[in-house]
């Protein structure tokens, strides 16, 4: 956005009217960066994984910022203990970085047990139902042991954050931190508070089956917020059914998408489809490092490159991707030794056994590959396996095609950095299923999660489309990546969040 532009000017007065002084409060269970401790009791700083931290990161290049994250590794902890280590990681004081720390058993069984196994699952719509989830007293005790007080502690750093405030304006985020608001409210019933669900929202039958203390816990939590938000319109509506499922004595208006508890408290309901910093994502893919790493990897491929960044996951369906692949080589032949499948995968959850199961898989699924189709000197798929940011924006700036194929998304993220850092106008496979598609349908080849023998052919006609269609299609994404940026998603949100702060001074504070 250039500066002084009108759209600019609108976001700064927004941000004044919400903000006046104070700083944003954010809370999220990943932090921007984690730490690493280092030997000599100090700290080394490395960029956290997934879509948030994509999103979320440059956030304070907009509005100042306090970020609460979990304190997740044993670098975090020492943070949390000694901020100071972390002073020379921190480029300006508008974003500030403050730890969680919770005893270490209640943190894993929130993260080990509730969140990732549980609600992931749930809300990827990957159970197994005729097996799993198995919501046994283990499970329940890690959810009153291990959920119910880390959300207590995020909401209690909040209000410790916000000192003497008593309006404080705190935006909860993501599946770790359905509780928050309502304890946020009980100990400052004035402060304007949000959560966003960056992951989807799955139809109120899904919910059905488990505990109904949990679920029930999870819908009140949430509309304990002044604005609870969602990546897609189907997902809010999907949360307002569950409302009416499931807290009786709640007023569901639909029109007005808005929730009215029995105390009169009232949670409007929004969609705001997330982002990234587009002008950051391009400053990292032109970097040096970057740039070096896309020529290596230019000079290691075939004639024609197909790319895939994604957390090493699951729900991105990484097995259904190489499966297409690979029954586009078998019936293809003209493609063997012509193609590169560069999958950058970065490690994610490693300790918990669903993923490293589904590792192996994948791994087994690459050595196939390659020994069935590979000659000497050449491999179909190349594998990475790391969290390097700026090596996987340089494979996305290669790509002839981009694979996004996952079983369903929050978003997607990936597909909004590939339109804006392709140098060689990729063509975008994406899924129907992932939030991202429905801004970029018009410029993407769609593809069911499951259908192997389509996703083949969507690969086959980006491999095959002529580079002036290519080029059609990847303008429209960037002009719509480039216009629906994250400082739109953050300006919507900080609009209607003033709306209920301006709304909450004429009622005296109580609405
Ligand atoms: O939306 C992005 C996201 O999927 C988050 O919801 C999640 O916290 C993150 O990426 C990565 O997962 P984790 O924090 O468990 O590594």
């Amino acid at each position: 956005m250039a500066a002084g532009a009108p759209a600019d000017r609108a976001f700064a007065a927004a941000a004044r009217r919400l903000l006046g002084q104070r700083r944003l409060l954010i809370a999220t269970n990943r932090g921007p960066v984690t730490f690493l401790g280092t030997p000599d009791g100090g700290v080394r700083a490395r960029r956290g994984s997934g879509g948030l931290v994509t999103a979320l990161s440059q956030v304070g290049r907009h509005v100042p910022v306090t970020w609460l994250a979990a304190a997740l590794s044993e670098g975090d902890r020492r943070v949390a203990a000694d901020p100071s280590l972390a002073e020379r990681w921190q480029a300006d004081d508008r974003q500030r970085l403050r730890f969680v720390a919770v005893e270490r058993a209640a943190q894993d069984a929130a993260y080990g047990v509730i969140a990732n196994p549980l609600l992931w699952f749930l809300q990827h719509q990957m159970w197994n139902l005729p097996e799993r989830p198995m919501i046994d007293a283990a499970t329940l005790r890690a959810w009153e042991n291990g959920y119910v007080p880390v959300n207590r502690a995020f909401a209690e750093a909040a209000v410790r954050q916000a000192r003497a405030d008593p309006e404080p304006r705190i935006m909860l985020h993501d599946y770790h931190l359905y509780l928050a608001a309502a304890e946020i409210r009980r100990l400052r019933p004035r402060a304007i508070v949000s959560h966003f669900t960056h992951i989807p929202w799955p139809p109120s039958s899904l919910w059905q089956a488990i505990t109904p203390a949990i679920r029930t816990g999870i819908v009140a939590g949430l509309a304990a917020s002044d604005v609870v938000g969602f990546q897609t319109e189907r997902y809010a509506h999907n949360f307002l059914r569950c409302v009416e499922s499931f807290l009786p004595e709640a007023l569901v208006d639909h029109r007005a998408r808005s929730v009215t508890l029995p105390d009169g408290h009232v949670a409007r309901v929004r969609h705001y489809p997330i982002s990234i910093d587009v002008e950051a994502t391009r400053r990292v893919a032109a970097s040096r490092a970057a740039r070096r790493r896309a020529e290596q990897l230019l000079a290691g491929s075939g004639q024609q490159i197909i790319v895939r960044v994604d957390r090493l996951e699951p729900a991105k369906n990484i097995l259904r991707g190489f499966a297409a692949f690979e029954a586009l080589l078998q019936r293809a032949p003209r493609l063997r030794g012509r193609v590169t499948f560069l999958a950058f995968l970065v490690p994610s959850r490693t300790g918990l056994r669903e993923y490293g199961d589904y590792g192996r898989k994948v791994q087994a699924a690459v050595e196939r590959i390659n020994a069935r189709f590979g000659r000497a000197g050449y491999r179909h798929v190349q594998l990475f396996y790391e969290n390097d940011y700026a090596q996987a924006l340089a494979g996305l700036s290669i790509a002839d095609v981009v694979l996004v194929n996952p079983l369903v998304d929050g978003m997607n993220l990936v597909a909004k950095e590939a339109a804006t850092v392709s140098a060689r106008d990729a063509a975008i496979v994406l899924s129907e299923t992932a939030g991202a598609y429905d801004q970029m349908a018009d410029g993407v080849l769609p593809v069911a999660p499951a259908d192997v023998a389509g996703t083949a052919d969507a690969l086959a006609a980006g491999l095959a489309m002529p580079r002036a269609e290519r080029a059609r299609r990847l303008a429209l994404l960037r002009a719509g990546v480039e216009r629906e940026d994250i400082t739109w998603w953050l300006h919507r949100q900080l609009l209607d969040l003033g709306r209920v702060a301006a709304r909450r001074e004429a009622d005296g504070g109580r609405a």
